[in-house]
């Protein structure tokens, strides 16, 4: 069956489940055409609390869906493929949280969205990798706790000139960029700026003209005077640059930048997800109340 036909049955079925379909930069390029809504990780979550759609189709991994339905436990929330999890997410679990909590009371633990809903629930506010300096701000003089990006928190740390406790997470995509693979880019592209995202190694953000959440490389790239960038995070943001920035250049800084979770996400998972209505995600009611705190404590601020 080919994307034109599948499209159609997605855009009949969308309209009869009045469902709403929102996508992740790195999805598909053809998962991003189909949707409503594509955005980082902070828009999706607004997004997903404010939408009237009764069904929210969600085009990315399991903590984004949890986090919609944490966020509109009123609203139908699926996942087209049960099966896109996030690796970094799974590097923290509630249980060793609360002993790591227990070994530093009065510290404020931080919770990069990309977390499980009982995760979220242990700590006291979310961030997301376009929002974590004003979060932390936001908590001025507490010790912080930061889970489970080191990269991104040791990113903010720095920012901020203050020290943090860091999980060792870290995401198995942006870590495969290394140093090397910046510097055999700049030498084949000298004049290029090089926009990378905060989930990558300490040693590559150095190396970075700019360091942000995917919405930020973009409008960093959209607003520079430049007309050639090497981009350090998932590849399917490269569809977004190229439909946005017609006249600029983006090189990938790797080939090994591609998250098989985000890309697990078919049209036909979308078309048969809204078909037969999953798969479901819901969250116990006594963990989505305490993780939904968490969540708002970080959408009042931004
Ligand atoms: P942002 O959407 O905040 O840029 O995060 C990237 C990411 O890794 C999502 O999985
Ligand atoms: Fe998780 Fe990294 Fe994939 Fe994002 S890109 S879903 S952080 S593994």
């Amino acid at each position: 069956m080919n994307g034109g036909i599948l499209e159609s049955e997605i855009r009949t079925l969308k309209k009869e489940r009045n469902a709403i379909i929102l996508a992740h930069y790195y999805q598909r390029p053809e998962i991003q055409d189909i949707a409503d809504f594509v955005g980082d990780s902070l828009q999706l979550s607004q997004k997903a609390a404010s939408t009237d759609a009764e069904v929210i189709v969600f085009c990315g991994v399991d903590f984004m869906a949890e986090s919609a339905a944490i966020l509109s436990p009123d609203k139908t929330v699926i996942l087209p493929e049960l099966k896109a999890g996030c690796p970094m997410a799974r590097m923290v679990d509630a249980e060793s949280l609360r002993q790591w909590k227990a070994e530093q009371p009065g510290a404020k633990v931080v919770c990069y969205v990309n977390s499980s809903a009982e995760v979220k629930a242990e700590s006291d506010i979310c961030c997301t990798s376009s929002n974590a300096k004003e979060v932390v701000e936001s908590l001025a003089g507490a010790d912080i706790l930061f889970v489970p990006d080191q990269n991104l928190g040791r990113f903010v740390s720095e920012r901020l000139g203050r020290s943090f406790d860091l999980w060792p997470g870290y995401c198995k995509t942006h870590d495969r960029l290394r140093v090397e693979d910046i510097q055999v880019a700049r030498g084949l592209h000298p004049k290029a700026e090089i926009l990378v995202h905060p989930e990558c190694r300490e040693e590559v953000w150095r190396l970075a003209d700019y360091v942000g959440s995917t919405a930020g490389i973009i409008r960093f790239a959209q607003s520079s005077t430049n007309e050639e960038f090497i981009i350090g995070t998932e590849s399917g943001i490269l569809h977004e640059l190229k439909k946005t920035c017609p006249g600029k250049t983006f090189y990938l800084a790797s080939d090994k930048l591609v998250c098989p979770n985000m890309k697990a996400t078919t049209l036909e998972k979308v078309r048969d997800a809204l078909r037969d209505m999953s798969s479901r995600i819901s969250v116990p009611e006594g963990i989505r109340v305490r993780a939904k705190q968490a969540l708002d404590r970080m959408l009042v601020l931004k």
